[in-house]
């Protein structure tokens, strides 16, 4: 199915030989209905004239950010707020390091400091350049930021390298962007749509100096598969996530905060609290830090070594006795008596629901692709899940909050 049509792209081209490559991608795009509005760099168009793009998107090309044609108005400014998504397409390592640093010294870098729509990029250079360690750090600066890759593919390049470096292939490009646009229409009508989800993940990290930390093997597999499951259900999602053996969802509708601490982690739930309208607490959150982090690496002295642990906030506790609307659901690993320690969470934090997973059972708890969980409200059990993908957990936890979320806004 076409989720092109109707949809306004900002197709930024930069200089590099794939540029040829942005003629296709401009009119498959336009051909599915989508308005493309290219901005080329001076490099990019050493290799593809603007009057090709022109021609092919029937729109104006833009690339001089001082040739305002129309005095009502500020071209970078509006076609940022017009942009349903930033395509960067080819994307040299030039544009990833200004879009990284938050250089905006010509149309497309400056267009893209004023853009909140989700934004692509389909990188392309010689394999040596892609691999640089400052490329990387760009990428991934920018992938934590939300920014979805297209990998390159594999082949030969036009510097006689072969390696990793092509960029994808239009049709792949258009039909990667077909179904981040599937995703977002079926999100738009899906029982969460409109509503504010933030969900915490992972282990967090509690420095004992700066080489050594205590933490735990939370992996973020459930706390991601929640966020995902959210998305797909119409939420709004911010993910916080402490120390992850796995990456995030790759969805630039997903917004990621990466926090360390507990401490890191409060702050970051309770700055968003009061937007918030449903919170999941599936991160397992050190309940003691070490009452002092050293600031340099603690030499090894006597036989022993005492390190005094002071609390941390509970962020559940904290902010389920304040809540108002907000719906929250929290976890509880335990390693036998689930379910009489997940009451006792449940009424202590005045959680909504909390989902008991007995961490000693095998294809439960922290890791594991899988998950058993039992699920609780105040009026008892609601729901046991035998064994299941994490995927489907969220997706059953989901289900029960957007119930119980529209039951009591009647
Ligand atoms: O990440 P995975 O490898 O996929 O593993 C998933 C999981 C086992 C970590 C997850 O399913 C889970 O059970 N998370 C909660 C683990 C935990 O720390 O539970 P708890 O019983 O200590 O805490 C109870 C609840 O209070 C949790 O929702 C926790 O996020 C929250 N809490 C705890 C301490 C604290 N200081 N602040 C909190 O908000």
């Amino acid at each position: 199915m076409n989720h092109i049509y109707g949809k306004t792209i900002i197709l930024g081209v930069t200089g590099g030989i794939a540029a040829y490559k942005a003629a296709a991608l401009t009119s498959k795009l336009t051909q599915k209905g989508a308005k493309v509005h290219v901005i080329m760099t001076a490099s990019a168009k050493e290799f593809i004239t603007e009057l090709t793009l022109q021609s092919l998107s029937k729109q104006r090309v833009y690339s001089d950010t001082f040739q305002e044609r129309d005095p009502a108005e500020i071209s970078h400014i509006d076609l940022a707020d017009s942009a349903d998504l930033v395509l960067i397409a080819p994307a040299t390592a030039n544009i990833l390091a200004k879009m990284a640093v938050g250089i905006g010294d010509d149309m497309l870098s400056t267009t893209m400091l004023a853009v909140t729509a989700p934004v692509m990029v389909a990188p392309a250079m010689n394999v040596h350049m892609y691999q640089h360690p400052a490329v990387r750090t760009n990428m991934q600066t920018l992938a934590s930021r939300g920014v979805h890759f297209i990998e390159p593919g594999e082949g030969l390049l036009a510097c006689g390298y072969v390696g990793k470096g092509r960029m994808e292939e239009p049709e792949t490009i258009v039909a990667v962007v077909n179904e981040f646009f599937a995703g977002r229409d079926m999100a738009a009508q899906g029982p969460l749509a409109g509503k504010r989800v933030m969900v915490t993940a992972g282990g967090t990290v509690e420095r004992i100096d700066p080489v050594r930390y205590i933490s735990n093997d939370s992996s973020g597999k459930m706390g991601f598969a929640l966020a995902r499951a959210a998305r797909a259900m119409g939420a709004e999602v911010t993910l916080i996530a402490a120390r992850t053996d796995v990456a995030p969802p790759q969805d630039p509708q997903i917004d990621l905060v990466r926090v360390e601490s507990a401490a890191d982690m409060y702050a970051a739930v309770s700055s968003r609290w009061s937007d918030c309208d449903l919170l999941i607490g599936a991160a397992a959150v050190a309940d003691y830090r070490p009452r002092i982090s050293a600031e340099t690496k603690i030499k090894k002295s006597g036989d022993t070594l005492t390190l005094e642990l002071v609390k941390t906030t509970d962020i559940l506790d904290t902010l389920g006795k304040i809540k108002e609307k907000q719906f929250v659901i929290g976890f509880a690993a335990e390693t036998g008596n689930a379910e009489l320690y997940a009451k006792d969470k449940l009424v202590r934090k005045n959680l909504d629901l909390i989902v008991a997973n007995d961490v000693g059972q095998e294809g439960a708890g922290f890791g594991t692709e899988t998950n058993i969980v039992s699920i609780y409200s105040s009026e008892g059990l609601v729901l046991d899940l035998p064994l299941s993908s994490k995927d489907e957990v969220a997706r059953r936890i989901l289900q029960l909050a957007a119930e119980r979320m529209a039951g009591a806004a009647v």
